[in-house]
């Protein structure tokens, strides 16, 4: 027993870890979660103050269980995430808020070198903070690019960056549909694409963190759906192609979980939500997620659909599709504020 808990809180032992959208919820916990396993840990986001954060948490706690590291990104009304103003990538929302953002260009800017590079105390592990827009292609390459200079190796590339919406298709600016798109589909894609000939010759995994909403269209956030399904289809596709490769792909759908996902998702006119409509206290923890996502890992699944509701959506809708969706009508129209209802007042 003791052997077999040793084991796992070193399974992984040097390996090099890059978590996108580690600055909050599931990819912060899923990066502490790691870096405690053994891993040199590389953080990316927009959020550069977040990254530094959860950095010197990790090297100044390195005995504290993940959920003794206070999480401070859930729920935190200045998470507008900071969005970019760069032509190529600017689309109307991004404008929108671009009081409240911290202009990419300092992203890009500090992006030429890694923010931190430190020792943990009394290991090989290190930690690694990169500002990435992951819908930017070039702040993707850099990320691999940066990570492969520094370690000379690459595990473990979990694609878990990712941003929500709610709002009725019928209502929606088509820039928000395309945001949700770059960030969650485009951004698994280009990171996927130079992390490739690394993680072939590690023989490592590739985690796409998608959903149940990849699974089953969930109402009122078409964009979100719509890009999770072809997460899917892009892990799914990659996974036959490098069967006899060694490479590990795995599909990894958290169900509800409480973090920043509701309060960052973009309305109709691409403005942040502001605030959860669910309970965000009564769902999964990001803790939780992580260690789930580790365990696959380590077991080298395909695919792991967490809660038992995302369990049981994914099952029936295969066997009871037009069940499953009156159901799902029902239960999203008794959010507050739900889209669904005001479509029929
Ligand atoms: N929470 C849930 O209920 C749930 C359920 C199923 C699946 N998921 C998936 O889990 C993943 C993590 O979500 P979460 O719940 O942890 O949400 P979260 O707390 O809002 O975290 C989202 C992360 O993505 C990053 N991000 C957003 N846009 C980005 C961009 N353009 N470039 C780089 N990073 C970006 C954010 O960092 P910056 O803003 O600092 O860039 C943040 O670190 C997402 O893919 C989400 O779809 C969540």
């Amino acid at each position: 027993m003791k052997k077999s808990f040793q084991k796992k809180a070193t399974s992984f032992q040097g390996k090099v870890v890059i978590v996108t959208g580690a600055s909050s919820g599931i990819g912060k916990a899923c990066a502490r979660a790691f870096f405690k396993a053994g891993a040199h840990v590389v953080l990316a986001a927009r959020s550069t103050h977040k990254l530094h954060a959860l950095e010197a948490q990790l090297l100044g706690t390195t005995t504290m269980s993940p959920t003794q590291v206070p999480d401070t990104t859930t729920s935190v009304p200045d998470s507008v995430p900071p969005l970019t103003t760069a032509a190529s990538n600017s689309v109307p929302l991004a404008n929108a808020a671009a009081q409240n953002s911290v202009p990419l260009a300092n992203a890009a800017a500090q992006n030429s070198v890694p923010l931190t590079n430190a020792a943990a105390p009394g290991g090989t592990r290190s930690v690694l903070s990169i500002a990435a827009d992951v819908t930017r292609e070039s702040d993707c390459k850099h990320l691999i690019e940066t990570t492969l200079e520094h370690f000379g190796q690459l595990d473990v590339l979990v694609c878990n960056a990712g941003l929500s919406m709610r709002a009725l298709f019928k209502d929606l600016d088509l820039s928000v549909l395309k945001e949700l798109m770059d960030v969650n589909f485009w951004g698994c894609v280009y990171c996927t694409k130079y992390a490739l000939p690394a993680l072939l010759e590690s023989k490592g995994s590739l985690v796409g963190v998608t959903s149940i909403a990849g699974f089953k269209g969930l109402p009122a956030r078409t964009g979100y759906s719509a890009s999770k399904f072809a997460l899917n289809g892009f892990l799914d596709t990659l996974r036959t192609e490098h069967l006899y490769d060694g490479l590990h792909v795995m599909t990894f759908a958290p169900g509800f979980t409480s973090s920043n996902v509701r309060v960052a998702a973009l309305t109709a006119n691409g403005r942040p939500q502001g605030k959860t409509p669910r309970q965000e206290e009564k769902m999964m923890s990001a803790d939780r997620v992580a260690y789930h996502m580790l365990k696959g890992i380590r077991q080298r699944k395909n695919q792991v659909v967490l809660t038992p509701l995302g369990k049981v959506t994914v099952w029936a809708s295969k066997f009871f599709p037009r069940l499953v969706t009156r159901l799902e009508y029902k239960i999203m129209a008794q959010e507050p504020d739900s889209p669904l209802r005001s479509h029929h007042t």
